[in-house]
């Protein structure tokens, strides 16, 4: 009997029910981005690989933080979600979140995904970058492949309390109860100083890319493998924009990685998010731009030369509504991967503009507004009609939508 097979990076995944993966997102794999020399997501990578270098050393004076920018994408639901404790109803397990390869193999959703194998290895602080996928809406700032980097500090019980001098009155561990400031094994002493000086090394990096005058502030958030959690914020525009998640990792999470005499903090920062706002960069589309236009404004030796992003053309769009009646087990993500794989970056926005139950047959209608414009050159209205016509086409067929 023959399966069907799909070659990812050179390897090949025999491909099963919850297959989910687009050809429009394999073409984008091994592009590695942030390795591309004069790329701004190369650029924001090495101003913050140097202030890591910079600031934390080891005690030979060589850089604390390992880093890993080649790690392969291609990751088991083991690492993506099991060895974060991710719980087995999470929503981030839903097929309409994440590109599915098979029932073993999935295309890693965020960085953190490498944390548990880095500390089985036996690293105590490390930096992992790279391409991350995720199904999600379309819009100026959302991209179903991006870019995060990943920080994993872990402390012995003398480097956490080094700034005491004398730690034999400090307790390390307890068996104590979990609220809303520990772990149920961190002493109050252990949480709080883990929460400062994470706290601290994010600031700092922010006042590096940014200035010492970025507005910026924290807010309590949940994540699966850390506890406490924050996210960080930084004023751009007049508006609050999240740029990282971080927090105090899980206790078991160590301890299932062989390091449980150690305690630790994690933080996963967009870097797309970081590079848009450090150089007025507009779209995230055009990170994948080859257009020399746009490449040569970040061709520099010098990662900190101030850049700001001209924009070299200013085409105008053309909209097109359309409105549908969907079937019930209809999910959003589904027809935004119909939008990405017929209209490619030509799509800047997708809009659900309408969204209506028929109040006889409960027949569940929605209608999108779609943004069509070019990056680089002209679109006639009847390219963008043509492309308009194929998204509807493919989601009569492919989703059963039912056009009104
Ligand atoms: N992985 C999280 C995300 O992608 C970010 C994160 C990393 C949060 C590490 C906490 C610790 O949203």
């Amino acid at each position: 009997c023959d399966v069907d097979t799909l070659t990812v990076l050179g390897n090949s995944y025999n491909t099963d029910k919850i297959t989910n993966v687009t050809p429009k997102i394999l073409e984008k794999m091994g592009k590695n981005l942030h390795c591309k020399h004069n790329h701004p997501l190369n650029l924001i990578t090495r101003r913050i690989e140097n202030y890591f270098n910079n600031n934390y050393r080891n005690n030979w004076r060589a850089p604390m933080f390992s880093k890993f920018d080649r790690i392969s994408p291609v990751v088991t639901l083991t690492q993506n979600f099991d060895s974060l404790l991710v719980p087995s109803d999470h929503p981030s397990r839903a097929l309409s979140e994440s590109y599915y390869l098979n029932s073993e193999y999935m295309l890693r959703a965020h960085t953190s995904a490498h944390q548990s194998d880095l500390i089985k290895q036996g690293l105590d602080a490390f930096l992992v970058l790279g391409d991350v996928y995720r199904r999600d809406t379309v819009d100026a700032s959302h991209y179903p492949v991006f870019h995060q980097m990943e920080g994993v500090r872990l402390f012995s019980k003398q480097e956490l309390f080094s700034h005491l001098g004398d730690t034999s009155r400090v307790t390390f561990f307890e068996n104590g109860s979990r609220d809303a400031t520990k772990q149920e094994r961190h002493t109050i002493e252990t949480s709080l100083c883990l929460e400062e000086n994470l706290k601290n090394t994010l600031r700092n990096l922010a006042n590096n890319l940014f200035g010492d005058d970025v507005e910026m502030q924290w807010v309590d958030a949940y994540f699966p493998f850390t506890h406490p959690s924050w996210e960080l914020e930084i004023k751009y525009q007049g508006e609050w924009l999240e740029v990282l998640g971080c927090g105090i990792v899980e206790q078991e999470i160590l301890s299932s990685a062989g390091a449980d005499s150690r305690v630790g903090w994690a933080f996963g920062l967009g870097l797309e998010r970081l590079a848009m706002r450090l150089y007025s960069i507009p779209d995230i589309r055009l990170f994948w731009s080859e257009d020399s236009r746009f490449l040569d404004q970040f061709n520099v030796e010098d990662p900190n030369t101030k850049i700001t992003y001209k924009p070299f053309s200013k085409q105008s769009p053309v909209i097109n509504d359309v409105s549908f009646w969907v079937p019930d087990d209809f999910s959003e993500n589904d027809f935004y991967d119909i939008v990405r794989n017929i209209g490619g970056d030509i799509v800047e926005n997708v809009e659900l503009f309408d969204n209506f139950v028929h109040p006889k047959t409960k027949r569940k209608s929605k209608a999108y507004r779609i943004t069509y414009r070019h990056m680089e050159r002209s679109l006639t209205k009847r390219e963008a009609n043509e492309i308009h016509s194929g998204i509807v086409a493919a989601g009569v067929q492919q989703l059963g939508i039912q056009e009104r």
